[in-house]
């Protein structure tokens, strides 16, 4: 799958970009049937959240399900990522952003560059993320909110926040976040499930919590030029992988015409 012109030149304008209904109910439904055997094993890759045992980030999927091995290899994922950044992309991290309902907690004002340049020492703000929606996020579920162009001012001051959420983060200070909210807005990544959301390492970005009794999973995947790889290996294996091989797409039809066999 290409990106026109028009998303190329949208996507380097607002830092992001949404594409509704990219894969189909069936398809969606195959990557969510695995998530209660993946949510529900004990083991480090699954952070849990602070108040609750719900299951906050599960890490690594697809060293841990073969349906999720094909969905990092997606066309649908991986063409749009190579037009943007050209071609040899490494698989830097896959996750499920879980957001239980009633309980799933914030994901404070961040942008992912922070935590890449300062824990794994990634050299330059190119990673992409790629997300899918798993479930119809709305205005109520908590869904990823963007400001809108804050790409654009680049890398801004960021802390590590250990405290607020069971997950480690940099965070963006009130003051850089109310300056660039100012300047660009605010957009809530909404959309049915099979939904793609593109965004880029310094573009700013969080979500509030989930108080419905709607869950809200995403899918992220993130892709990183390998000759712009890690340079620290502070992190574990399933926060920033060290298999620097290039992804390489499979076929459009890869996870339903494998579910089918
Ligand atoms: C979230 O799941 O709301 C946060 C996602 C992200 O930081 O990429
Ligand atoms: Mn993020």
């Amino acid at each position: 799958m290409q990106l026109t012109d028009a998303q190329i030149a949208q996507f380097r304008d607002d830092g992001f970009l949404i594409l509704p209904s990219l894969f189909s109910p069936e398809e969606v439904a195959v990557l969510k049937a695995e998530l209660p055997r993946l949510f529900a094993e004990r083991r480090p890759e699954n952070f849990r959240e602070k108040q609750s045992d719900a299951v906050r980030t599960a890490m690594a999927l697809h060293l841990r399900s073969a349906v999720y091995a094909r969905l990092v290899r997606h066309p649908r994922l991986v063409e749009p990522a190579k037009q943007i950044l050209g071609d040899a992309l490494y698989v830097q991290q896959v996750k499920v952003n879980a957001k239980a309902a009633f309980s799933g907690d914030v994901w404070q004002w961040h942008y992912d560059f922070a935590t890449h340049r300062g824990e794994d020492g990634v050299p330059e703000p190119l990673a992409l993320n790629l997300h899918v929606l798993l479930d119809e996020v709305n205005e109520f579920n908590g869904p990823i909110v963007f400001i809108r162009g804050s790409h654009r001012r680049g890398a801004a001051p960021a802390t590590l926040d250990t405290e607020t959420t069971s997950y480690p983060l940099w965070v963006v200070d009130d003051e850089t976040v109310a300056g660039l909210v100012a300047d660009g807005g605010l957009v809530a990544a909404k959309g049915p499930p099979g939904t793609v959301l593109i965004f880029g390492d310094t573009l700013v970005h969080g979500s509030s919590i989930n108080m419905t009794p709607w869950p809200r999973t995403i899918f992220s995947l993130i892709l990183n030029p390998v000759a712009n790889a890690l340079t620290r290996h502070k992190r574990p294996d399933h926060q920033h992988h060290r298999d620097l091989s290039p992804v390489e797409p499979l076929d459009d039809d890869c996870l339903l015409a494998e579910a089918a066999e």
